[in-house]
């Protein structure tokens, strides 16, 4: 019998979408469908198991080992760097982070500035690029009121539609990188599950350049 590969995939809209390619690329796990509170199923036939896992868990399930494979955003992988393969760029999920600000703000390079946001690494990676001193303000959610509340001159945070910016009253003042959905894996995991990795991936890969 083949072993299980375990395969890690973000809750959430993301995740059925996902899901769905695995389904469309030959992997499917019928149980998935009937029930919305199980976390784990099985394919047994075919060798998988699904799991459902907070979006922002998966790089941890893959790089610990306990997923094979999984989905996180760029922007999980860009801050956190987790020691994992990244196979294949989905091309779902598609958003980019910036920094935003009110729209009357202006910079003053002078000065040092003050940014808030969940992102900490990505934020300041960026600014240490430019050779800006600024000041990390960390939040966790609702990142949007920081600049309203005068917390912070500016937020670096995704942006998908732009709706939240706009019913804010907040604007995009520079694109960071663009992220998407990522196909990763334990590094350990592919060498002794080459096989069903690989195979995945290049089915997975084939649908994504139908896609385009
Ligand atoms: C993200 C982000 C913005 C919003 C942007 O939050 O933090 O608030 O999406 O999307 P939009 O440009 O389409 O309006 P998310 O919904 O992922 O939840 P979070 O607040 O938990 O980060």
């Amino acid at each position: 019998m083949k072993t299980m590969l375990n395969i890690a995939l973000p809750k959430g809209r993301l995740g059925e979408k996902v899901y769905g390619m695995f389904e469309n690329a030959g992997f499917p796990c019928p149980s998935i469908k009937e029930n919305n509170r199980k976390l784990i199923f099985e394919n047994p036939e075919l060798s998988l198991r699904y799991f459902w896992v907070k979006p922002s868990d998966v790089a941890i399930y893959v790089e610990r080992g306990a997923a094979d494979i999984g989905i996180a955003g760029k922007d999980i992988l860009l801050e956190y760097e987790p020691d994992v393969y990244e196979l294949l760029d989905l091309g779902i999920g598609k958003c980019k982070m910036a920094v935003a600000a009110k729209k009357d703000f202006r910079d003053n390079p002078q000065r040092t500035l003050r940014v808030a946001t969940k992102f900490t690494n990505i934020a300041r990676n960026y600014y240490t690029s430019l050779g800006r001193d600024i000041d990390i303000i960390h939040l966790n959610g609702s990142i949007e009121i920081a600049p309203i509340l005068g917390l912070s001159d500016v937020i670096v945070d995704i942006v998908e539609t732009g709706t939240t910016l706009k019913e804010n009253n907040l604007t995009v003042v520079e694109s960071i990188v663009p992220i998407s959905a990522r196909l990763i894996a334990n590094k350990s995991g592919f060498k002794f599950k080459n096989k069903q990795i690989t195979e995945i991936t290049a089915k997975l890969a084939a649908l994504t350049e139908g896609q385009k």
